[in-house]
């Protein structure tokens, strides 16, 4: 028997430390929120990913009367960004979440399980690492690849 140990990396920052395209991007992820259709849970969510033709998609949660049929936030991003540019690999990844007062929060969101399967699925359909910025009203988290929040993930390279 051997006990391991998994080390991830992300950074930190100040929001006045973000440089001006990702302080860009998270500036869209908070006005995606805000087209968020969220009447159950009102919980806001943002999403804004930069594409590497340098085209920006938006997209928020949206929920139904029917719960398990709503979408969140990512999804709604990565689905209509690939279904619009199938050959464009995403370069940054933006998320953001204003609460039940309408006021961003001031704590940091982290996507769900199911948004970073389908995060990773976007870095691996081309080959790439996706940046994803969590920003919350002070502070944004950086991490470089979306395999620093999903470890021991299933991907292609699984299905045998
Ligand atoms: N939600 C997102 O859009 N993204 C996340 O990462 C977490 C949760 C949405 C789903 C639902 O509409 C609401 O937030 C409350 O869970």
């Amino acid at each position: 028997m051997e006990n391991k140990e998994l080390k991830i990396k992300y950074t930190e920052y100040n929001i006045s430390e973000i440089n001006t395209e990702d302080e860009n991007l998270i500036e869209k992820a908070k006005e995606a929120a805000q087209n968020s259709y969220s009447p159950y849970s009102h919980f806001k969510v943002g999403a804004a990913v930069l594409l590497e033709n340098g085209i920006i998609i938006k997209g928020s949660n949206q929920e139904n009367a029917a719960f398990p049929s709503s979408l969140c936030a990512e999804r709604v991003t990565l689905f209509y960004a690939n279904a619009t540019y199938p050959d464009i690999p995403a370069k940054i990844l933006a998320i953001t979440a204003f609460g039940s007062n309408n006021e961003i929060l001031d704590e940091i969101i982290t996507p769900c399980g199911a948004c970073r399967q389908v995060i990773l699925e976007t870095e691996n359909r081309f080959n790439n690492n996706c940046r994803i910025l969590l920003a919350s009203k002070e502070k944004v988290l950086e991490f470089q690849t979306i395999k620093d929040l999903l470890p021991f993930s299933f991907g292609k390279e699984d299905l045998k």
